[in-house]
This record gives structure tokens, C-alpha cells and sequence, in this order.
């Protein structure tokens, strides 16, 4: 049988490790497929030959993408320029050529993708996008698939490579925010635009496609709530591991009576945790369902090669998907498209979990009760406390404090009752900690 042939948009760190992956591993690969896998066609503004194993197989490149959507030739469009314009334009075209496509671009399927499923599902084609999560991971794989006997209750995930880098490098080696962003970026693991990695942007479009093919409802990447790693402090390191926990930067989306909590954020996790473990630029997902319990997948979230892994195998899957008939296919949410749910997305406010909070307060008898008795009226219960000795004629010093689960809002009315006492001093740290029990 003639190998299927594939056009590729982008040559970058990733496009440059799908062609490296094909062509040293071409013949393995199809015997997995049962036909070989060429890229015939390439696209990309600039590229560096050089870097590219494998680039002399491809037959004919260009600097024009519309030209790859376009070729009658081409079975499987491979979108790899990320971002949202001109991806989305090209992958709509692409899917109304009657081609089948594989990305990566989690910011497009997060933003675009229930638009881009309904073309996919009119053409009878199949939108594949294992990379765009977690990337050499196979967690789409996995929850759509692996976990589809459960009822999915919630997932957490260090989703951004960038990000648990930096954290990583802060706590164990001191070193400085931005010097260990520039090799992230250096090394490839960061987005074109990086604060996408630091503000939580990235995870967020992660975050929003586990959660629609965990519970089975819409793309909703605009309701995500989003918060970055920027603030937060080598002191706040150093507390939170005095009393066992670590700082990861985590997406939780869990499902409640009330609807889907769908939240990245800086989160303490017991230190004993698995996940709490998992450091430098690796990912992983712990997924949590009715019937298995939990599961953890761990492995390396970006990168050339762990990335185009995904990319290669959904291009196997595509090949094999080839001859089936499309009502037959795994649907793009893991959920039959008339099945989608319409539970909400809750707002933050309505979130429940607990908090470790930093504050800096005076040294003077009374103090911990106005403070407590601020908790003790909204219903807040503290789950462990410590005052830091106070320095060399100091008068203030830090309190830190973790209490129990509570409502957001409720938490919120809190910290403002007693950002108003005139014994606080300065702001007033709030980290959200989770058991992941
Ligand atoms: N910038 C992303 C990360 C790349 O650091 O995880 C993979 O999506």
C-alpha cells in the first residue's frame, strides 16, 4: 500500500522533532500504522536545516502553509505554528479540504475547539491533539480511552514544563526567576510568549481540554481561573516545606454537585505526594476516577522529541482510523457530541479548599485573638499556625497559618476583615493547598 502522505505546518522545536522522529524510526512506525508515514509537503517561515534529522525526505518545502492545506496530496495536515491566527484559519481550511488533522496548538483547541470539532464532525474527519497536553505524556490517550469505565471525580496537573522548572530551580539551587526562564526558553520548553507559561495561560489551555474530556462538557478556556507563579517568594518555599508541603503550580478540575471547579494556581501538596515530586521541566497528571482510584502519568511535558512522540503517534492513529467509518471513531470530547453536559463552570468564589496564608503581624498579646476570632466568625477553621521568631529588635514578625476547606468567598471576607486590623502589617499571602487525598 502507498504511504500515507502528510503535510507539515512549522519547522520549529517541535516541527523539527516530528521529522526527526518519522525518519529515524519510519520503519517502526509503520509496522505499527500498517503503512508507512512521509511528510511530503512542508511549510515554515524560517527554519534551521542543520538541526533537522531527516529534512532531506521531505519532498517539497515551502514558506507557505496555505499551500500545504491545499494540496490535493496531503491526507493528514500536521499543525505545528501554534497560536491562534492564522492556525485556526488554516486548520478550518485544511478540515474543509476533506483532510484529517494532528496539532499540538493547545491554545487553539482550548479556544477554538468546539468550532473546529463541529467542522471535523461534518467532514467525517478526525482532529487529533494528544500533544497539546502534558507533551509526550499520553493523557488524552489515557482519560478518553484508558478511563472510560469511570466517572472521571477530579484531575491535578503540573501541565507547564517552564514553570515547574523555575520552581524547581528556585527551591533547590536559589537561583534567580529570570535567569532560569532564559534557559527554559533557550533550551525550547517555553511559548513564544513566555509570560503564557509563568501567568498560567498555558496550563489553563491544558487544564480546559482535560477537563472537557473528563466530564464531557464544552471547551470553556474563557471561565478557567488563572494565576501565575510570578509572586511567589523564597520565604513561602521555605514555610511551606518547614511544615511539609511544596509549591507547585497546579491545574485542578474537579467535579461537584454545584458544577466543574476548573482553577490553575500556585497550590501547597503534602511533600509525600508523588506529584509533589515531580520536578525540572517534567509533567504530570493525576487523574482520579469512581471505579480505578487514582493514577498518576508522569513524564516529560515539552521538548522536541517528547512532543513530537505525540504528535507521531496520532499520526499513526489517524492511519488507522483511515478506512473506519467516522461514527464509529473515538469522539474528539472523549463524549458523543449530542451527550456533552451542560453543567457550569463554577466561578472561583464558589471553589472550596483550603489555604495557607502569610502575614506579617505585631509581636503584642491579643493579636492571635482578633485574628482568630476574624476565622472563628466566617466559619474558618485553622488547621496549624506558627509565629516566626521576631529578628534582632524587630516588633513584627510573620505569622503563617493553614486552615481547613472553605468556600473562596468566604476566605476572601476573611483576609479583607483582617487586612483591616492595625496589628497586620503589609499584604497578605494566600496559597491555596490541596490534600490531593
Ligand atoms: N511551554 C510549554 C511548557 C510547552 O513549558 O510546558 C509544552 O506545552
Amino acid at each position: 500500500m502507498n504511504p500515507v502522505k502528510v503535510g507539515l505546518m512549522g519547522l520549529g522545536t517541535v516541527g523539527g522533532g516530528t521529522v526527526s522522529v518519522l525518519h529515524r524510526n519510519g520503519a517502526e512506525i509503520a509496522r505499527r500504522a500498517g503503512r508507512g508515514i512521509v511528510i511530503s509537503h512542508a511549510a515554515a517561515k524560517v527554519y534551521d536545516a542543520s538541526r533537522i534529522n531527516g529534512i532531506e525526505s521531505i519532498a517539497r518545502i515551502t514558506d507557505d502553509a496555505w499551500q500545504v492545506v491545499d494540496d490535493p496530496e496531503v491526507s493528514i495536515v500536521v499543525e505545528l505554528i501554534g497560536g491562534y491566527s492564522p492556525a485556526r484559519e488554516l486548520v478550518l481550511r485544511a478540515i474543509e479540504n476533506g483532510k484529517h488533522v494532528v496539532t499540538a496548538n493547545k491554545a487553539l483547541i482550548a479556544r477554538h475547539g468546539n468550532e473546529i470539532f463541529e467542522a471535523a464532525r461534518k467532514k467525517g474527519v478526525v482532529v487529533a491533539f494528544e500533544a497539546a497536553v502534558a507533551g509526550g505524556i499520553p493523557i488524552i490517550k489515557a482519560v478518553r480511552e484508558g478511563l472510560a469505565a469511570n466517572r472521571i471525580e477530579w484531575i491535578a496537573g503540573i501541565i507547564n514544563g517552564t514553570g515547574n522548572f523555575i520552581l524547581t530551580e528556585m527551591r533547590d539551587k536559589g537561583r534567580d526567576f529570570d535567569d532560569v526562564l532564559k534557559e527554559a526558553q533557550a533550551l525550547g520548553y517555553a511559548e513564544a510568549d513566555p509570560t503564557f507559561d509563568v501567568e498560567g495561560i498555558d496550563a489553563a489551555h491544558k487544564l480546559t481540554i482535560l477537563s472537557s474530556i473528563a466530564f464531557g462538557i464544552p471547551l470553556q478556556f474563557e471561565k478557567c481561573y488563572t494565576e501565575g507563579i510570578t509572586r511567589i517568594s523564597r520565604e513561602d518555599v521555605t514555610y511551606a516545606g518547614e511544615m511539609g508541603y511544596r509549591i507547585k503550580h497546579l491545574g485542578v478540575t474537579r467535579k461537584t454537585d454545584k458544577g466543574v471547579e476548573l482553577r490553575v494556581h500556585p497550590t501547597l501538596i503534602p511533600a509525600r505526594r508523588l506529584i509533589a515530586n515531580v520536578d525540572g521541566v517534567m509533567n504530570a497528571v493525576l487523574v482520579h476516577g469512581d471505579a480505578v482510584g487514582p493514577t498518576l502519568y508522569y513524564g516529560a511535558g515539552a521538548g522536541a522529541e517528547p512532543t513530537a512522540s505525540a504528535v507521531v503517534a496520532d499520526l499513526v492513529d489517524v492511519v488507522r482510523a483511515l478506512t473506519t467509518d467516522p461514527g464509529n471513531r473515538v469522539p474528539h470530547l472523549a463524549f458523543q457530541p449530542s451527550a456533552l453536559s451542560d453543567i457550569p463552570v463554577l466561578p472561583m468564589d464558589e471553589v472550596v479548599t483550603a489555604y495557607y496564608l502569610r502575614m506579617t503581624v505585631q509581636d503584642k498579646p491579643g493579636v492571635l485573638a482578633q485574628i482568630a476570632g476574624i476565622f472563628g466568625n466566617a466559619g474558618i477553621s485553622i488547621e496549624a499556625m506558627e509565629q516566626k521568631e521576631p529578628g534582632e529588635g524587630e516588633t513584627l514578625v510573620p505569622l503563617i497559618m493553614l486552615t481547613q476547606r472553605v468556600r473562596e468567598q468566604a476566605m476572601n471576607e476573611a483576609i479583607a476583615a483582617i487586612a483591616k486590623l492595625d496589628v497586620i502589617s503589609g499584604e497578605i499571602v494566600r496559597i491555596r493547598l490541596e490534600s490531593l487525598r
